[in-house]
């Protein structure tokens, strides 16, 4: 089977390693991939993926029979939508069923009348800021004010007092910081507890859940500073008992398959959950229509069995359960970032030590680029460095991966020391 891959992060490099794995796989193609994705399969540069049609004849050109869409913002727009309907099997919801990441007003409407759990809240467009404010004043803080549409993680603010509320909404509904994705803003009842993220793969009914993983959020060790796309994540998280799961999968993701069914916005694709784990049970923080990333980068490596099966089975509207089984392994990703990130940072920095690393170290590439046979930085978010171990030990997972990062190296390198040491308490 050829498989085109959209996408260029250390998501995309993981999804591609596991879908390397299968006996099943003719070709790759990464759309436009990057230089971790080079050595699994070929990087298609000279297409861009929003055009609809160019991917359209490249699939019939190349004989591409299932595309993974990687990202958000193409399902966002439509691609999936565009491929079904030139008859090329799509791993990935269409634009009406992503609606569930790409407005937040919508995500929590569907909550709300299905009786999914979540955090209570209200809405308010840009005129209304006068009875945003009002909302705001009567509330219990502290309150978490949302942008509607995508801001790249950044459109979450925590409002400690009502003056930082206030400013909030000025700097959405008025000053427009986050432009067309904050016409509208929700307001939310804070959650406590601990932050876990489940991925659902379904068909749109049925569905199976990857290993449960915690990300971190946070530019600083013990969850300090701003808010980044993810620093790290490992997999499977603790917190997740059977319990849990199984009260997750019954109240939250049947539920919210079943709802978009009803919708008639049926979700074919990986439905992630976002979920806070409070006194009284699993809330729904955020749905977003695609795998997580750095979270990707932890989950599939501990995953055995045929991936692209599960994936292919799932597109066809046939969801295989069979095709991958957890059985007990461990693995902790780090984020190696350029000093600066999420704001301000320099790319093109020379980067050491990617080779000749041990056994169980994998190094997936976010941010990078290829040049004269140099690798550099790209972005913020650089390498997604990564150790596997075949048992469940999350402490020797991060001996390892702490270890692979000594012998990596570029100027202003940056990563949290903490990753999975929030399991490591509570597993002592
Ligand atoms: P989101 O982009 O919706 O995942 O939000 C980013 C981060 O903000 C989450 O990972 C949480 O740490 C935090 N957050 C979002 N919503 C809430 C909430 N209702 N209560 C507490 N923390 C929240
Ligand atoms: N790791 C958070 C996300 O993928 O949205």
């Amino acid at each position: 089977m050829n498989v085109l891959l959209i996408g260029s992060g250390g998501r995309e490099h993981a999804l591609a390693y596991k879908i390397k794995e299968s006996k099943n796989l003719g070709k790759l193609f990464i759309l436009p991939g990057n230089p971790g994705t080079k050595s699994l399969g070929q990087n298609i540069e000279d297409i861009d993926q929003s055009e609809f049609n160019a991917v359209v004849s490249f699939c019939l050109e190349k004989k591409v029979e299932l595309v993974v869409v990687g990202p958000e913002q193409p399902l966002v727009i439509g691609l999936a939508d565009y491929l079904r309907q030139n008859n090329i099997l799509v791993f990935g919801p269409n634009k009406n069923a992503a609606e569930i990441e790409a407005h937040k007003t919508f995500a929590k409407w569907l909550m709300t009348k299905y009786n999914i759990p979540t955090a209570s809240y209200a809405e308010f467009s840009s005129i209304e800021i006068d009875k945003a404010k009002e909302y705001v004043a009567k509330l219990k803080l502290p309150c978490v004010i949302k942008a509607d549409g995508l801001a790249a993680g950044k459109g979450v603010i925590i409002c400690n007092e009502i003056s930082e509320a206030n400013r909030a909404l000025e700097e959405i509904l008025v000053d427009k910081i986050f432009g067309q994705s904050g016409e509208k803003i929700i307001i939310e009842e804070f959650l406590q507890g601990e932050e876990a993220s489940i991925f659902a793969v379904t068909d749109g009914a049925n569905f199976i859940c990857l290993p449960a993983a915690q990300d971190h959020k946070r530019i600083g060790d013990n969850d300090t500073g701003k808010n980044t796309g993810g620093m790290g994540a490992y997999s499977p998280a603790p917190i997740i008992t059977k319990e849990i799961l199984n009260e997750v999968e019954k109240k939250i993701i049947s539920p919210t398959l079943n709802a978009m069914i009803s919708e008639d916005r049926k979700f074919v694709g990986c439905l992630y959950c976002g979920l806070m784990l409070t006194s009284e049970g699993p809330r729904v923080i955020e749905f977003n229509c695609r795998f997580g990333d750095p979270e990707t980068q932890a989950v599939l490596p501990i995953l055995e069995g045929d991936f692209l099966q599960l994936l292919y089975s799932a597109a066809m509207g046939n969801l295989d359960k069979n095709a991958i089984k957890y059985s007990g392994g461990a693995a902790v990703c780090v984020v190696a970032a350029s000093k600066g990130y999420p704001d301000s940072f320099t790319k093109g920095y020379e980067i050491s030590g990617l080779e000749n690393q041990t056994d169980g170290i994998i190094i997936f590439h976010a941010g990078t680029k290829e040049i004269q046979n140099k690798i550099i930085t790209n972005g913020g978010r650089v390498l997604g460095v990564t150790s596997v171990i075949k048992t469940n030990d999350l402490k020797l997972a991060k001996k390892n991966v702490y270890s692979a990062l000594e012998k990596i190296n570029f100027k202003d390198i940056y990563f949290r020391k903490d990753i999975a040491d929030k399991a490591l308490r509570k597993l002592e």
